[in-house]
């Protein structure tokens, strides 16, 4: 939900952190700040309401020298988007500087038991708290600043990603993780940390993942140290990134988001390679290889996720049930969580996620893990918090998502989905050579059939004047396009903030269809599948109440274009796999209605990229 980043070696930090809180934007952006460390120990800080742009004018005629240095951007949990509650968080004697990410569950206990110690706060947030439980244990501890660092989160409940300097100690930083994730880079006589990856990788590919209930003593000159809560030195593992900073940039495109879109070719290809051959239907899952007692002996298989994640799942469900014949339920992880659900060994939980650091989900991963069912994760970001927490998975491999809104994730993780189901039939023997030939052979085809969907791009930007300013939007769907429906509404309403509504087509005459106006127009996902009866009598009877409808059909379907007010034409796939190419229209129709409405598309207001706090 934030994003914070640290630095210490040789270079000056301040330009170093800026760039690293502009690359972490997108997970939060209501409020920046930066603490700066010298080497004789004056500590500066500033901080503001607003972008990483306001940060830097704020800065500007700033002491901002000095060799080390953390920072941090806010997507808001406790107390308003304001100055004083921006990090970083300094005690009360000004000698310690903290920047945090998560939230602390018990924060107004601890609050209180200062209080009544004497001590006074500033802000509203849980983040003061920690800062200046830090600095009370190590003035009455006479202890070092690890050493409080440690007590300190020993009372902590709830989640947190830190980063600690101490004027006492110029050449340190300390940080620490629980449950929100915190990247350490190891460079040239320097070190680099972040929330991810994305700010160090243009400095060092070597980074370490910081695991819950570790701290990190970060000493310039000095070999990186970890230690437990417990005082315990754990080994350093250190990985090699596989990301590049072009990843990271623009390309040209105005938005990180319009990017994403045209990216899709590519990433569906990056997704299937080495997972399906050019020839033949065998799909190669390595996590359903390794583990096939798992798939052939389980009962039944429960999918966990949020948001986007959620409504790939209820594609999948359709796919694993139709192809390898498993029942599948698919949970709201945030419901499921606290839904003290029955699980057993024969249970297989998929837990699916773009970032791999959503809170709910991987609360979900953990109690299915207790409850003994088998978890597999379907990431996108290697090395996350979830990906490490499963029993095994499959990553969709679709590159960085910086947009908030997720696309190339979405698609990528369909495919996923797809393979794993005809991986699974395979196994179990449900699937028949035939279906499974013309799976994957539309997989392969995959990159093609986006880039011919892409081409209605100026189409869609045109056909956006016309809805910009309209208030509601209702997405029609049916089958395995419901979810697509559900999801083309999320995308219009995170990103244009225009209120739009998912439903199954047929659901329509039992209450919905009473919303019905001329000013209510409606999105009917309607290519040529075996229910394509079905919807054009769902777009007729829109029609017949003054409703405007906009339908992505299948190429040449000249039936709906005498109906309907627009079509939007994809080409002709099996329903299998029709979500993914049905996506691509819905995605360029938020995008260019929310650009045309002056919405910040790639960091749409109240939202973050990764909601690692309940
Ligand atoms: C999708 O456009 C949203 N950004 C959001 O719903 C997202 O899918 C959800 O927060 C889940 O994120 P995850 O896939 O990283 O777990």
């Amino acid at each position: 939900m934030c994003g914070i980043v640290g630095y210490i070696g040789n270079k000056d930090a301040y330009d170093i952190l800026i760039k690293g809180l502009h690359r972490l934007e997108y997970r939060g952006y209501d409020s920046a700040g930066v603490a700066l460390m010298q080497d004789d120990g004056k500590l500066n800080g500033y901080k503001s309401r607003g972008k990483v742009a306001d940060l830097e004018a704020f800065c500007q005629a700033k002491d901002i020298s000095g060799r080390a240095g953390i920072a941090h951007t806010r997507w808001a949990t406790h107390g308003e988007p304001n100055d004083v509650n921006a990090h970083p968080h300094f005690s009360a004697s000004k000698n310690i500087a903290l920047v945090h990410n998560g939230t602390i569950e018990n924060y107004n206990v601890l609050k209180e038991a200062l209080q009544l110690q004497g001590c006074t706060f500033k802000s509203d947030t849980d983040t003061e708290v920690l800062v200046q439980l830090i600095e009370y244990i190590k003035t009455t501890n006479k202890c070092s600043l690890i050493e409080a660092v440690r007590e300190a989160l020993k009372e902590v409940i709830g989640a947190y990603a830190i980063a600690v300097l101490d004027t006492q100690y110029p050449d340190q930083i300390i940080a620490a993780r629980k449950s929100s994730p915190l990247v350490i880079g190891i460079g040239k006589d320097e070190f680099f940390l972040a929330s991810d990856a994305t700010p160090i990788i243009e400095y060092t590919d070597k980074v370490v993942y910081l695991n819950d209930d570790e701290i990190a003593i970060i000493q310039r000159g000095k070999e990186l140290k970890i230690i437990t809560i417990d005082n315990v030195q754990t080994t350093v593992d250190i990985h090699t990134l596989r990301m590049s900073v072009s990843q990271l940039e623009k390309g040209g495109y105005p938005h990180f988001m319009l990017k994403e879109i045209f990216e899709q070719p590519r990433t569906i290809h990056d997704c299937i390679r080495g997972r399906i051959g050019n020839t033949g239907s065998k799909v190669t899952l390595s996590g359903v290889l390794e583990n096939r007692d798992k798939f052939l002996n389980a009962h039944r298989i429960i999918i966990v996720a949020c948001g986007t994640s959620w409504h790939a799942g209820l594609i999948g469900k359709r796919l694993i049930q139709e192809i390898a014949r498993i029942p599948v339920e698919v949970e709201y992880a945030s419901e499921f969580r606290y839904s003290n659900p029955v699980l057993t060994p024969d249970d297989i939980v998929i837990a699916i996620s773009q970032s791999g650091e959503t809170a709910d989900t991987l609360a979900a991963i953990k109690m299915a893990r207790k409850c003994g069912a088998f978890v597999y994760g379907v990431c996108n970001v290697v090395g996350s918090s979830i990906a490490r927490a499963t029993d095994s998975g499959t990553y969709i491999h679709v590159g960085p998502e910086i947009g908030v809104a997720s696309t190339k994730a979405f698609t990528g993780q369909v495919t996923v989905l797809t393979m794993l189901a005809l991986a699974i039939g395979q196994l179990r023997g449900t699937v028949k050579e035939k279906e499974a030939v013309e799976i994957t052979d539309a997989l392969r085809s995959l990159p093609k059939l986006i880039r011919q969907a892409l081409k209605l791009n100026d189409d869609i930007e045109r056909l956006s004047g016309i809805y910009t300013y309209v208030h509601n939007f209702l997405y029609l769907g049916r089958g395995y396009n419901y979810p697509s429906a559900l999801e083309g509404a999320l995308k219009l309403k995170e990103i244009s903030y225009i209120h739009a509504e998912g439903y199954p087509a047929a659901e329509m005459k039992h209450g919905p269809i009473a919303l019905i106006d001329h000013e209510l127009p409606t999105v009917v996902i309607a290519p040529n599948d075996e229910l394509h009866e079905k919807i054009i009598s769902n777009i007729q009877q829109v029609k017949a109440r003054g409703g405007s409808v906009i339908a992505i059909v299948t190429k040449g379907d000249k039936t709906i274009a005498e109906i309907a007010d627009h079509i939007l034409e994809i080409p002709d796939v099996p329903e299998t796999i029709s979500p993914v190419i049905v996506s691509i229209p819905l995605q360029l129709l938020a995008y260019h209605i929310a650009v045309k409405k002056g919405c910040n598309v790639d960091m749409p207001r109240n939202l973050a990229k990764s909601v690692t706090v309940e």
